[in-house]
């Protein structure tokens, strides 16, 4: 675990990985640790930002993230209000999202936590109100929190990233956990490869030093760790599977398929999973191999970090 520093991440809002160095991550991640180190000791609450308010609007729909940012606000002592989506929403009444955002940012919060299905609808808002804007998830673009958690729970269980393999399978293309993770291990010194069928791999993997690959075994052998991603059938806009069993037939991350990793292999899900399409229950439930309930746990320790940081820069900056 890197020792704990004298850095303090600097930015008053994250709405992705890309522009993060490796110290905002590992100060981010370091701030994380001692959260979940606290919450274990049965100390999770702080009053680091009493008096504050948090304010989630996720404009897709949303468990682990949703849940794990208002608990993390709730832990930090903010006020944390999640505002309506869906038919009770501002939309649903026609509403533009500037408008929703003007109202929002009148009522003065101090971080304002949005999901929603257009790419770049965090740095939107960014531009619109005062408080600090997080990116719980934009679209096929990024979701920065959840590539923290994952580099989190990550760490925690196999030590230091440098020169560790990961493999990221499945639906890659139109997925922005996969976008954050493979900027985010690639900045704490992993190789990443993405597996998937030819058309659901980013034309640009390339660019993003990426190694991309359409066999299963080839993509898997000696990989440190196994990152299965669900299909997105919501954005797959025609691009649908043929046959979901030739698919799982060839990419599904099974016990026979990760016998060509390094022995020590871990497997990842940032959920909601589809069992047996992807990944096999007895692979995706065995604490041996998977750490997706790790996952989750990390999940509202790294959103206390991100949340605590973001609040006290943008105070800071007089915002
Ligand atoms: N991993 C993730 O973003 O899950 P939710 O859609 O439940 O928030």
């Amino acid at each position: 675990m890197p020792a704990h520093t004298a850095y303090r991440f600097p930015h008053a809002q994250l709405l992705g990985v890309a522009g993060l160095n490796r110290l905002d991550a590992e100060d981010l991640l370091d701030t994380a640790e001692s959260h979940l180190i606290a919450a274990r000791d049965g100390r999770a609450k702080t009053d680091v930002l009493r008096g504050a308010a948090v304010l989630t609007a996720f404009f897709e729909p949303s468990t682990r993230t949703r849940v794990s940012f208002e608990l993390a606000a709730k832990r930090l002592g903010a006020d944390a209000l999640n505002i309506a989506t869906g038919s009770a929403s501002a939309e649903a009444k026609g509403e533009r999202l500037a408008d929703t955002l003007a109202t929002l940012d009148a009522m003065r919060p101090d971080v304002l936590v949005i999901r929603h299905a257009a790419a770049g609808a965090a740095r939107f808002a960014a531009a619109r109100v005062k408080a600090a804007v997080v990116n719980a998830g934009d679209g096929c673009h990024e979701h920065p929190t959840q590539a923290l958690l994952d580099a989190f729970a990550l760490r925690r269980r196999i030590g230091s990233l440098e020169g560790k393999t990961v493999a990221i399978c499945g639906d890659v293309a139109r997925s922005r956990v996969a976008r954050s993770n493979l900027v985010l291990l690639q900045l704490l010194g992993a190789r990443v490869r993405l597996l998937a069928p030819q058309p659901w791999l980013p034309v640009d993997a390339a660019v993003w030093g990426a190694e991309p690959f359409t066999d299963r075994s080839a993509a898997l052998a000696g990989a440190h760790a196994v990152m299965a991603l669900r299909i997105q059938t919501e954005r797959t806009e025609g691009a649908s599977l043929a046959s979901t069993a030739d698919y799982a037939a060839a990419y599904r991350i099974d016990r026979d398929a990760l016998a060509a990793c390094d022995r020590d292999v871990v497997v990842m899900h940032p959920g909601p999973a589809n069992r047996g399409v992807e990944v096999t229950s007895d692979v995706l439930d065995d604490p041996d191999l998977s750490i997706a309930g790790a996952q989750v746990e990390a999940g509202v320790a790294v959103r206390m970090a991100v949340l605590a940081a973001v609040a006290r820069n943008a105070r800071e900056a007089g915002r």
